[in-house]
């Protein structure tokens, strides 16, 4: 199972999130990926899992989604078991100070605890909106 987390540098304010959510929803189930997607006040950070090549090719398209601006991968890896079984993309806003500075921490980072951080941050502040059928 890889493991991909990127981080967006796009203004909320010009993206439909319900719109990303639905296509995230089909999309992902139908290729069998999972994650979770952050929302704070200067872009997202998103964690997607999956097969190797539904990973890749899921950030193929959405690197080239002009949607986004400076895109660029935190960290890959991989592991046997899924971070987010249950969810075809969870999605979470956050903006608390706290919280802003564990997103800085994951975006800086280039160590193996930044999946540790992401799963902390995302377990402490959860919308359930597209959870698996
Ligand atoms: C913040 C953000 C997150 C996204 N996450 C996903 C995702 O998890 N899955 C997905 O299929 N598309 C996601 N997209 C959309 C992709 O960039 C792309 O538009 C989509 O995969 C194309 O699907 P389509 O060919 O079915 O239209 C995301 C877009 C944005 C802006």
């Amino acid at each position: 199972m890889k493991h991909l987390i990127y981080r967006s540098e796009s203004e909320m304010a010009r993206i439909s999130l319900a719109d990303i959510l639905l296509t995230s929803r089909v999309n992902n189930n139908k290729f069998g990926i999972t994650g979770f997607l952050v929302a704070h006040s200067r872009g997202f950070i998103q964690l997607i899992e999956g097969e190797e090549t539904a990973v890749n090719q899921l950030y193929q398209n959405i690197s080239q989604d002009l949607r986004h601006a400076n895109v660029a991968i935190i960290t890959t890896g991989h592991s046997k078991q899924r971070y987010f079984p249950n969810w075809d993309m969870g999605y979470a806003y956050i903006s608390s100070q706290h919280q802003l500075m564990q997103i800085n921490a994951i975006s800086d980072a280039n160590n193996a605890s930044v999946i540790k951080t992401f799963t902390q941050l995302v377990t402490s502040e959860v919308t359930p909106l597209t959870r698996h059928g």
